[in-house]
């Protein structure tokens, strides 16, 4: 292992701090790194291996395709794209709506912001602070300053508003506002979760202004938060959703999902990607999605979410945030010691911007056996002395 890891820390910029091992396998919740050691991935593998990992559904089909043709762009129709696009749009959106393809969740909400300012023929967006939109330069602006740092130059037609601040988004929307884009549920910053009526609010504040309500979808998305969507799981109805991460269970894909009334203003030659809905991720999305629905993993989210929160009863955690299976454990110290001491029992998890949190992305496959181990887990290193208060 130490070979591969000094080769890729040789060769590669270190913007990232890793977990101190070379991933060689996966399959299910699990992991192997390259000695053979197998850990629980309850970060499931950074919330992309939604119906667990290398599923053999996917696998599959991206064979397949590869042989039959690897790639050909926008300018030629493509079954697999019409069906992946009817997946999405059946699953996630309304009868109507229309999918624009990309190949990540920073240049999915980029596309977003674009449509919106193109069919609003405003400038400015309105966003949610705390939120994690990607990386890219309209994304990072969309993000909160941590992110900007050594970026210059953004962010002159974006607007941040405090998350949950109804009155706060009704001002800021009036100043010549295209879009109002936010997560629902933020997760990098901590799994921090909207009201049912602050969602709803945002959709009526933006039908007065004119302004288009864009919900981040890239971690909610795809059955993560026990229902399809953010949009159901609040029952508040933006006029567009983002998606990425889990939607073709890690071949790169980013998709923007429109209501029939924004996608009909849409014009030919707005938005253009070479690799967007490209053959290998429209399969990689249908099997997804189709995996998704066969296996109930939805309502197994649901499900493990209520486990968890019923059972999870240590004096340690003091809130539980989030819903389905994107949940912040909101510990009564920083969880750092505790991340790591569940890395030593070879349990993954995330942390978050909010020093405090343990974050939970585990595949929509977990059952109740793996929460068990983490429970139990969580029950010896809060027990040992180990962990300083
Ligand atoms: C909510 C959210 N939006 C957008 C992004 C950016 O996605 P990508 O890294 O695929 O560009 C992320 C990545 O973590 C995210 O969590």
């Amino acid at each position: 292992m130490k070979e591969s890891m000094a080769l890729e820390d040789a060769s590669v910029l270190p913007t990232y701090e890793k977990f101190p091992f070379v991933l060689d396998r996966g399959e299910g919740c699990w992991v192997w790194d390259e000695d053979g050691n197998k850990y629980l991935d309850l970060y499931g593998g950074h919330a992309v291996a939604a119906i667990g990992h290398s599923p053999v559904e996917v696998t599959a089909a991206i064979t397949k395709q590869s042989a039959k043709l690897l790639f050909y762009s926008n300018l030629v129709y493509l079954k697999v794209r019409a069906e992946a696009a009817k997946a999405l749009v059946d699953f996630c959106g309304e009868k109507g709506s229309q999918v624009f393809f990309c190949n990540s969740g920073a240049e999915a909400n980029e596309n977003a912001m674009r449509i919106a300012r193109c069919v609003t023929n405003k400038k400015n967006v309105v966003c949610a602070e705390g939120g994690f939109h990607g990386r890219t330069a309209g994304a990072i602006a969309a993000t909160g300053y941590k992110y900007r740092k050594g970026m210059s130059g953004l962010g002159a037609d974006m607007i941040h508003v405090p998350f949950g601040d109804l009155a706060a988004a009704e001002q800021a929307l009036q100043n010549d506002a295209a879009a109002f884009l936010l997560e629902p549920i933020q997760s990098v910053q901590g799994a921090t979760t909207a009201s049912s009526e602050y969602l709803q609010g945002l959709e009526a504040l933006c039908k007065k202004s004119g302004a288009l309500l864009i919900f981040d979808e890239v971690q909610t998305g795809l059955g993560r938060v026990g229902a399809p969507s953010a949009r159901h799981a609040f029952g508040a109805r933006p006029h567009l959703q983002t998606f990425a991460k889990a939607l073709a269970s890690g071949v790169p894909a980013g998709a923007v999902l429109a209501t029939p009334e924004v996608s009909a203003l849409v014009k030919p030659g707005a938005l253009g990607s070479t690799f967007g809905g490209g053959p290998l991720a429209s399969v990689a999305i249908s099997a997804t999605i189709k995996a998704i629905i066969d296996k109930k993993l939805t309502e197994n989210a649901a499900e493990m979410e209520d486990l968890i929160r019923s059972t999870f009863k240590f004096p340690q955690i003091a809130e539980i945030r989030g819903r389905g299976l994107l949940l912040g454990l909101v510990l009564d110290r920083p969880s750092k010691a505790v991340r790591d001491a569940l890395l030593a029992k070879k349990i993954l998890v995330g942390g978050a911007d909010d020093k405090n949190v343990i974050r939970l992305l585990p595949p929509l496959t977990v059952g109740p056996a793996e929460i068990g181990l983490l429970r139990a887990a969580l029950e010896e290193i809060f027990a040992s002395e180990a962990v300083a208060a």
